[in-house]
């Protein structure tokens, strides 16, 4: 069972994701925000696997991006499972994705009874490296509800333009930028409202949460981020990003 720490107006705590959730109560989230592995690290099966050295031995803060396909799958559709039990009636499942992953996660997660309503886009506002082609400037949201519509408490564009957080800035590899997860949390939640990330890394979300006066249950397998994730919140709650 996993130990809870409270940080303000933030719980966090070092666990599986869906030992977390578990540990909920039914009803209480306004928004699941969830940024899991994305699994994108190879182009095949067997390369995916063996990507990079991700996640094999000494990569922590890389823990399970080295999953095949059908193991993100069934790992995200148990996580909607739990999300359709702890969100609040109408309470909304945010899952950041790469765009590779979407024809599986999208069914998958519509299984658990959550309606898919839309695909936000983050623009990053220029294209990542590489040559030539069509470089990768976005990221993949998912948006699911529970119940027949959205709790919608701000309207905001489907496309979120921000730049990605700079790396002497980052508290976590992965990091999500302030401006999304801000975003996000406006159209989907009250303030006041309670907000959780059951894969939070350094803790980008709480420090969201924070900005925007909601509340935050946040916890990740990994103790580096979660140590991360208390220093960035314990002692610096209101830095929410520099880029
Ligand atoms: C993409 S990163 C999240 C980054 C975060 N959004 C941020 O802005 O800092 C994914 C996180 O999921 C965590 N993780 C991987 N498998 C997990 C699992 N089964 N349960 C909980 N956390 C997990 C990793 O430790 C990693 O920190």
């Amino acid at each position: 069972m996993p130990t809870w720490e409270t940080l303000g107006p933030v719980k966090l705590a070092q666990a599986d994701a869906l030992a977390a959730l578990a540990d909920l109560s039914p009803e209480t989230i306004d928004a699941l925000i969830i940024d899991p592995p994305y699994c994108a690290g190879g182009f095949t099966e067997g390369g995916r696997t063996a990507a990079k050295g991700m996640g094999v031995t000494g990569f922590d803060w890389f823990q399970g991006d080295n999953m095949t396909t059908p193991g993100l799958v069934w790992l995200l559709r148990n996580v909607a499972i739990e999300a359709h039990r702890v969100l609040a009636d109408r309470g909304s499942l945010l899952v950041f994705c790469d765009w590779r992953m979407v024809p599986m996660l999208a069914p998958a997660l519509e299984s658990s009874g959550l309606r898919w309503r839309n695909m936000v886009v983050w623009d990053k506002q220029s294209p990542g490296q590489g040559f030539g082609g069509f470089r990768a400037q976005h990221e993949i949201i998912l948006h699911f509800v529970k119940g027949a519509a959205a709790r919608l408490t701000f309207g905001v564009g489907n496309v979120i333009a921000a730049k990605r957080v700079t790396p002497k800035y980052k508290n976590h590899p992965t990091e999500k930028p302030g401006d999304v997860l801000t975003a996000l949390i406006r159209a989907t939640t009250p303030e006041g409202g309670t907000v959780a990330d059951v894969f939070c890394g350094g803790g980008s979300l709480g420090a969201a949460a924070i900005a925007t006066g909601r509340r935050a249950i946040l916890s990740d397998a990994s103790a580096t981020h979660v140590a991360s994730a208390r220093g960035r919140l314990a002692f610096d709650p209101t830095r929410l990003y520099e880029s």
